[in-house]
């Protein structure tokens, strides 16, 4: 029988807590080891803290010359140059706004002919670097996604092509200029290779966020919720405001 840890949790009254305490988290960690690597979610909870960070690196309080990041996923198929891809956003929120190398970041290749030789090329790419902390969101409605691992994801899953929950298509279609264009699957890491991170951050924000954060946090690991997963992890902090708290 696995270890079930119990998360540490942060509250804060405002999203903009949550910014300051990840972003802050980013610092120290870079400041600890510069050439830290990164594990990063995209959408929407995270770009507060990616700016706080672009911020603090105009003011020359933080470097990502050496540090390396690994997003935790990316629609496939998709083109790079589509605004609502994660390659896209992470050349927007990170690369044009810091000193990061972009060859020293990592994201799923949207691009790639066959999704599951690209999903095997990143997971032994993230595997030669493992990671020292992770930012990771979790999913609309009842999805308690982490990276883009579905209801059914295993604990013992690794980086491939999985086929998005219908309201996570929902959600993110809204992020599209066309929102019928949204891919049907993407190419994510595995809960297995998030749990290798040594020090993990779930961050959510707002009341639609309560259920899922009460469901990893309290109900049962398994499955059914893939983001429950994340309390076989030893250090796990769960940063979230008053809304996403509502429920715990
Ligand atoms: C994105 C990712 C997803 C999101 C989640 C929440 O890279 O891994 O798990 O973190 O869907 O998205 P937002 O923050 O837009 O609510």
């Amino acid at each position: 029988m696995d270890t079930v840890y119990k998360p540490t949790i942060k509250i804060f009254p405002e999203e903009s807590g949550v910014d300051r305490y990840v972003a802050d988290k980013v610092i120290k960690q870079l400041s600890i080891k510069p050439d830290s690597t990164l594990t990063i979610a995209t959408g929407s909870t995270p770009i507060g803290a990616y700016k706080l960070l672009a911020d603090e690196y105009d003011k020359g309080n933080v470097s990502f010359k050496h540090a390396r990041i690994f997003s935790l996923d990316e629609y496939w198929p998709i083109q790079k140059t589509n605004p609502a891809s994660y390659a896209f956003y992470v050349q927007k929120y990170l690369i044009d706004t810091t000193d990061i190398n972009p060859e020293n970041c990592h994201i799923p290749d949207g691009e790639a002919p066959d999704a599951a030789e690209e999903a095997r090329r990143y997971d032994d790419l993230l595997h030669t670097y493992p990671s020292d902390l992770a930012i990771v969101g979790i999913g609309p409605g009842t999805t308690y996604h982490i990276g883009f691992n579905e209801k059914g994801s295993e604990a013992t899953s690794h980086t491939r092509y999985v086929t998005l929950d219908p309201q996570t298509i929902g959600v993110n279609s809204q992020y599209f200029p066309n929102p019928t264009d949204i891919p049907k699957g993407a190419i994510t890491q595995g809960i297995a290779d998030i749990l290798m991170a040594k020090k993990i951050l779930l961050l959510a924000k707002g009341e639609g966020k309560a259920q899922a954060i009460t469901r990893t946090v309290n109900g049962p690991v398994g499955p059914d919720a893939p983001s429950s997963f994340l309390r076989l992890h030893p250090n796990v902090t769960v940063v979230v405001d008053a809304g996403a708290a509502g429920k715990l």
